[in-house]
């Protein structure tokens, strides 16, 4: 593998998001927005720091979403191309469609997992070994959603488990974090025009085979960002700057908090950390924050108070209503003296009404 490889991703961005419904009825996975930034955005500049400009997006439903968000990306310093599966194709299919874009040794990504993964010392791990194909790897409390990967003491792959059913034992509390170094050689060889999953399939037999595999892992923040609440923490997690990214939120930042525009009311109601979009109108006597995130064009009425909670454009809060670890949706209404709390997701366009109690 030459210096220069290895600046080349895809992402995996075909899925249909279910499990982050109903934020996933109004918005594609791939750009549900982190800190009014579209998701993807934090992937394409963790790449674009770590070398990696030519960035192939592997989608199948809803890229008008993502095109509209992000277009070719060129703001984030990343050149963005898009292939289109006419069926879904899974994980390693998805790859698979976008091989004859590819040359030497590819990342390819998850395309819901938030991380700051240092993926200049992965690419270093992948040369010394002569591996030819890596995973990243994190360890986890409770594996089993994930793909549980074993190695043996030198990292070499010694076993891929998928998802182990209930009655497995579970054998490792290392999981693959969705991040790969591979040779697009062996990309090609996996079959086209049908479906395959990477996890299941490819990766068990590269181990079959004797195929130089690894495994490596360093420290990192690292979440799939594919449940609600996975998908709200990792925002408190920005907010509190446990992840390392380059990727600021819209706007400048006053006192811990960034404002896209000038607040309609007064700042002083903001307490850091907390992000607002543009346009944001703050009644007399509410409070915003700590650990807000207001989408463009909110409008919080007087009393009212939102605290670790994520609310997306137009959402009107209505007077002294109380939100508390919750995610509203796009242009959602909540009625006067409402208290929202307790992992609460609110579809687009909700109507709540007034004092009404939900997940308190
Ligand atoms: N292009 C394309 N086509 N992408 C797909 C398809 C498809 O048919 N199906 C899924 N994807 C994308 C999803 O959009 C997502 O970004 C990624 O592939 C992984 O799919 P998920 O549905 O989110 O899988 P998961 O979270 O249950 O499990 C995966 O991620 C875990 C880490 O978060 C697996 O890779 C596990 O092994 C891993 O531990
Ligand atoms: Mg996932």
């Amino acid at each position: 593998m030459s210096g220069a490889d290895a600046t080349q991703a895809v992402i995996l961005a075909g899925g249909q998001g279910t499990r982050l419904r109903p934020l996933t009825l109004a918005r594609a996975k791939p750009v549900v927005p982190l800190l009014n930034r579209p998701f993807l955005a934090y992937q394409l500049a963790l790449l674009r720091d770590h070398g990696v400009t030519d960035v192939i997006l592997a989608c199948s439903y809803r890229v008008d979403d993502v095109r509209e968000a992000l277009g070719h990306a060129e703001h984030l310093g990343v050149h963005l191309r898009y292939v289109i599966e006419t069926e879904p194709l899974g994980t390693g299919g998805g790859v698979r469609n976008a091989v004859d874009l590819m040359r030497g040794t590819v990342f390819v990504l998850n395309g819901d997992v938030l991380t700051d993964a240092d993926l200049t010392v992965m690419r270093r791990f992948h040369q010394a070994n002569g591996s030819r194909a890596t995973i990243f790897l994190v360890p986890v409390a409770d594996p089993r959603a994930y793909g549980l990967v074993e190695t043996d003491a030198a990292g070499r792959l010694l076993r891929f488990r998928e998802k182990p059913t209930a009655d497995e034992p579970i054998t490792t509390n290392m999981i693959n974090a969705g991040i790969y170094l591979i040779d697009a050689e062996l990309l090609r060889r996996m079959p086209a025009g049908r479906a395959v999953s990477i996890e299941r399939e490819f990766f068990p037999q590269l181990i079959a085979e004797g195929v130089p595999s690894f495994g490596f892992t360093t420290p990192a923040y690292w979440r799939d960002i594919g449940s609600p609440s996975a998908y709200r923490a990792a925002q408190m997690d920005l907010l509190d700057g446990r992840v390392r990214t380059t990727l600021m939120p819209p706007g400048e930042r006053h006192d811990g908090a960034w404002l896209e525009s000038a607040v309609c009311g007064s700042t002083d109601r903001i307490t850091g950390p907390a992000v607002v979009g543009d346009g944001v109108e703050i009644g007399r006597g509410a409070r915003v924050g700590p650990r807000a995130v207001l989408g463009s064009g909110c409008r919080i009425g007087a009393g009212a108070h939102v605290e670790n909670a994520v609310l997306w454009e137009g959402v009107c809060v209505g007077e002294g209503a109380r939100l508390t670890n919750c995610v509203v949706a796009t242009d959602a209404h909540i009625g006067a003296h409402a208290e929202i709390g307790a992992d609460v997701v609110l579809e687009p366009g909700a109507v709540v009404a007034d004092r009404a109690r939900l997940g308190v």
